[in-house]
């Protein structure tokens, strides 16, 4: 299916499998390795140069680089893609994938990388004005000259990627603007913001919201439901007063911009396109984060007005991980995070995966990270980059599982290919793990491929027969070009005598594990019925 002509040439897109989306690039589904560049790495291709030979080191396959309205347009109406070029010459000299940050009308909420030209005339680029009268350096949402004037330029970018980049596929996603919304404030208090918070909900916003009400985020549902779903009024008519329907009404705003830039782009040429959020904190209030931007309590306002955004995406620093990511797959929105704590994301990947079906990951600032040789990151990737056929082939199926596993969420219960998967932090002998990570695929009758660290599985029959499940055997092996090479047979310690399933860290005590169990970091295990 992936294979014909056509499918081959199809520019990048978003294809559904089961209740996954995939990334097809090429004509086939393709899981993103990424790492993000840190914001300005990518504004000169000569600082660029060493840094691709790091990225290659830390096993990725795809490079996050913004690229800025203010050096694409430095006037107004002429175009310099020199730097753009130069980015998908080395990125392909390095066999890695590019997807662009649009830095345009918004970077973390402000308008810093807009161009000279637009800084200087706040006539006609309005800007934001917030309590007290205050003028900041942002962009109205409610500007017309303003969106117009970010769409023309990302509209000319996507033209030039489509000359330049449609027989390659190099650019594979776009990401428009960067973490939006307003800080200092839940709302824009200028005067056309007042009268537009003071006149009607648009109907449109109304009719989608109707049409979705019973799978509204609870936000949203409980504030309309206090106002009896009420169905024509002003905002404080329909969510009641305060920031959080200030938020709301900042919300639709940036979406119906960020949807009118993404459009332009997309006529140009449509390849998939994503928005980032900068998450909220519940000790903080809307204005302390970006107040408006894709947040989970206003995801469904983005989905109603920003139909040509695909993703709406964490930022994930802070918090549970697990948490956002559920709530970031609420109403079939695809998982992708663009932006995530480096010092985590190396076992955080294997959770988004496995359990996510996620199109990809990427931490931020790859390129300051030291000794990549050596980087606990790339030895993930190093294990995913084999493993990635197989995820691709079983994502949206039910048929894998990821995990996190800690002291307070020591063990989780999981029914994979008739057995239920007891995965707990691996306890034996004198090493306790306090922390474990993996992710489990059950690729045939009676077998499963796993990988992670500091845990151990128990097998039971879940199907009618023999209540007891038994290790058959554990080989330790790797995949090179898609095909399981097995190691060695892994039935003594190393399954604790085939009781368990074990990817511990180490034993210190009688030094059975003097590093990891498996020299490859994958294994394969076999199991049975019995009573
Ligand atoms: C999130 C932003 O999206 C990035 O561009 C960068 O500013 C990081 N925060 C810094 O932590």
């Amino acid at each position: 299916m992936y294979t014909t002509e056509p499918a081959r040439l199809r520019a990048p897109h978003l294809h559904r499998q089961g209740s996954a989306t995939q990334l097809i690039v090429d004509g086939r589904p393709f899981l993103v390795l990424g790492g993000e560049l840190h914001n300005s790495s990518s504004s000169n291709i000569e600082y660029m140069r060493p840094v691709w030979e790091q990225l290659q080191a830390l096993k990725l396959n795809t490079v996050l680089a913004s690229v800025s309205w203010e050096l694409v347009e430095p006037e107004e109406g002429s175009f310099d893609f020199t730097l753009v070029d130069g980015l998908l010459q080395d990125a392909r000299r390095s066999n890695m994938r590019l997807i662009l940050l649009w830095f345009g009308s918004w970077k973390n909420g402000m308008s810093s990388y807009v161009p000279a030209w637009v800084k200087q005339d706040y006539r006609r680029f309005p800007r934001v004005k917030i309590k007290n009268g205050q003028t900041i350096e942002v962009l109205s949402t409610l500007a017309e000259t303003n969106w117009q004037a970010d769409a023309r330029a990302f509209a000319a970018l996507l033209l030039h990627i489509r000359k330049v980049d449609s027989d390659h596929h190099t650019v594979i996603m776009v990401q428009v603007e960067n973490e939006v919304g307003i800080l200092g404030d839940a709302r824009d208090r200028s005067d056309v913001a007042n009268s537009a918070f003071a006149g009607p909900v648009p109907q449109e916003l109304i009719d989608q919201l109707l049409s979705h009400r019973d799978e509204l985020g609870a936000e949203i549902q409980q504030r309309w439901e206090a106002r009896s779903f009420n169905l024509t009024g002003c905002w404080e008519e329909i969510f009641g007063d305060g920031p959080e329907t200030e938020e709301f009404f900042m919300a639709w705003n940036y979406a119906r911009y960020v949807d009118r830039v993404a459009s332009a782009g997309k006529e140009e040429y449509a390849i998939p396109m994503f928005v980032n959020a900068w998450l909220s904190n519940p000790q903080q209030v809307p204005g302390d984060w970006p107040s408006g931007g894709p947040l989970p309590h206003t995801l469904d306002i983005w989905l109603a007005g920003a139909p040509h955004i695909d993703i709406l995406s964490p930022d994930i620093y802070l918090g549970d991980f697990r948490e956002w990511c559920r709530q970031y797959t609420r109403r079939g929105n695809p998982l992708f995070i663009p932006e995530m704590r480096r010092d985590e994301s190396q076992w955080n990947v294997f959770y988004a995966l496995g359990q996510h079906d996620t199109i990809g990951t990427s931490p931020f600032a790859v390129d300051s990270i030291e000794d990549p040789a050596h980087a606990l990151l790339g030895k993930s990737y190093a294990i995913l980059r084999q493993l990635a056929p197989l995820i691709l082939e079983y994502q949206g199926k039910g048929e894998m599982v990821g995990f996190l596993l800690d002291k307070e969420h020591p063990t989780i219960k999981q029914e994979l290919n008739g057995y239920e998967l007891e995965i707990s932090l691996d306890q034996l002998f004198d090493y306790k793990s306090e922390h474990a990570y993996g992710l489990i695929i059950a690729a045939g009758p009676d077998e499963f491929i796993g990988t992670g660290h500091g845990f151990g599985v128990k097998f039971r029959p879940t199907t009618p027969g023999p209540t007891y499940g038994g290790i058959l055997a554990v080989d330790e092996g790797a995949y090179r070009n898609g095909k399981w090479l097995p190691g060695r047979r892994l039935n003594g310690d190393e399954t604790a005598q085939g009781a368990l399933w074990r990817f511990p860290a180490s034993d210190s005590r009688i030094g059975i594990f003097p590093s990891s169990l498996l020299s490859t970091g994958i294994a394969r295990c076999f199991v049975y019925r019995y009573e």
